[in-house]
């Protein structure tokens, strides 16, 4: 017994539900780039889709306030303090026209990603499958997985009807999938959808009893007069679907760890009950900021689209001229680049490290996202226009059969 009995037992210990995950795909380039680094070199960083815009100095001044008053520094409620419920709430009619009532339709969340990874384990188990867009996010696949069930992978991007191909999965998956992911403007492939897209997939899930968990994280990143639909906005969504809105990308507040799940009342007091066992709340302070943040910046969102608008306009021109043609996305803060002709043997992962060697330059290789993801890189929108146009001229240098 003691210490030496147990190492050696976890010697052969199996991890069962980590050792699912593949390694992390995106690890070999930021190796790349730290190597590159040491040695000197200046690497643009397009990689990691980690927001360099400053949160609203209102609410950073909001939590220096709150974080000097020591009654805030208590155990808060696991589920959000009502006035930011009520402010998220606030939040959606202002800016979707939707209702929502703050203490049966609205959770917080430690991010998006915490909110969609639990609301997972609520619904899912060992048996159930969900249907999930790829290429995607990495969490929207491993969440269910790490809830012990089955993923369906539902091809999206160019060239790809997403809703016909939603159906075909349905329809040869067994068991039924219990849940759909959804998430537009899509991370990686910058897709964006209608809300006559959204009424389709509400219709489809209310007929076949199936829970839609819409992913907005990119709810205020759209560009050239696209507005992207909430889910929410589609009369009777609530029926079937939530919503995971953050104030991550809308107001530059990544590190703040704030999120909401949306919509139905059922589904938000199951995740409500599971996190009231898990969490005791993000820390006080930063829920009163946020309420500030959403409140007194309603229109920083707007700004920070307007940023990442400039940014995409400077890398696409940059690109344009070296040959490198590639579509404007309407949303999102990537670019979803199809790898040009001559490179395209050497597969996402390949190019992507030449890419650093040679233009130094750091993206995402394509690959890393999933079925479907070869073939494309993705560039995330996270340094200023001068540096992204230098990346450009970076990537001309590196490309030379691009003439
Ligand atoms: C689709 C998508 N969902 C969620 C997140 C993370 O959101 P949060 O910071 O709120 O967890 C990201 C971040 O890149 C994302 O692309």
């Amino acid at each position: 017994m003691g210490l030496k009995k147990a190492t050696g037992t976890l010697g052969v210990m199996e991890f069962r539900r980590i050792n699912q995950l593949p390694p992390y795909a995106f690890a070999t380039i930021d190796a790349r780039k730290m190597a590159a680094r040491r040695a000197g070199e200046d690497i643009i960083d397009l990689g990691f889709g980690n927001p360099d815009i400053p949160s609203p100095a209102v609410a950073v001044d909001k939590l220096c306030e709150a974080a000097n008053n020591g009654r805030n520094h208590r155990y808060s409620a696991s589920r959000g303090i009502p006035k930011l419920r009520l402010a998220i709430c606030d939040l959606y009619r202002r800016r979707f026209g939707v209702d929502l009532d703050f203490e049966t339709e609205a959770i917080t969340t430690i991010g998006a990603k915490e909110g969609l990874s639990h609301l997972m384990w609520t619904v899912l188990q060992p048996g159930d499958s969900a249907l999930v867009p790829s290429p995607s996010y990495p969490i929207h696949i491993y969440a269910p997985i790490l809830a012990g069930a089955e993923v369906r992978q539902v091809r999206l991007g160019p060239e790809q009807d997403f809703f016909a191909n939603l159906l075909q999965a349905y329809e040869e998956a067994w068991p039924r999938p219990r849940v759909i992911v959804l998430s537009f403007p899509h991370n990686p492939t910058t897709a964006c959808v209608d809300l006559d897209f959204m009424t389709r997939i509400v219709d489809f899930a209310r007929e076949h009893e199936i829970l839609l968990v819409h992913d907005f994280a990119y709810a205020d990143l759209a560009f050239d007069g696209y507005d992207p639909p909430s889910i929410l906005q589609v009369p009777g969504a609530k029926d079937v679907a939530v919503e995971l809105y953050t104030l991550t990308k809308s107001f530059s507040m990544a590190g703040w760890r704030v999120g909401f799940l949306l919509g139905n009342a059922e589904v938000v007091a199951a995740l409500a009950k599971l996190k009231s066992y898990l969490d005791y709340g993000t820390f006080q302070p930063i829920q009163i900021a946020s309420i500030v943040a959403m409140n007194e910046a309603p229109d920083y969102p707007k700004q920070v689209s307007a940023i990442y608008r400039s940014r995409r306009d400077a890398l696409l021109d940059g690109l344009s001229r070296i040959g490198w043609e590639i579509e404007k996305p309407r949303g999102t803060m990537f670019v979803w680049a199809p790898i040009p002709d001559p490179y395209l043997e050497m597969g996402a992962m390949e190019f992507a490290l030449m890419l650093v060697s040679e233009a130094k330059v750091a993206v995402s290789p394509g690959s890393g996202f999933g079925l479907g993801g070869d073939g494309f890189v993705r560039f995330a929108l996270v340094e200023n226009e001068q540096r992204i146009a230098q990346a450009a001229r970076g990537i001309r240098k590196a490309l030379t059969k691009l003439g």
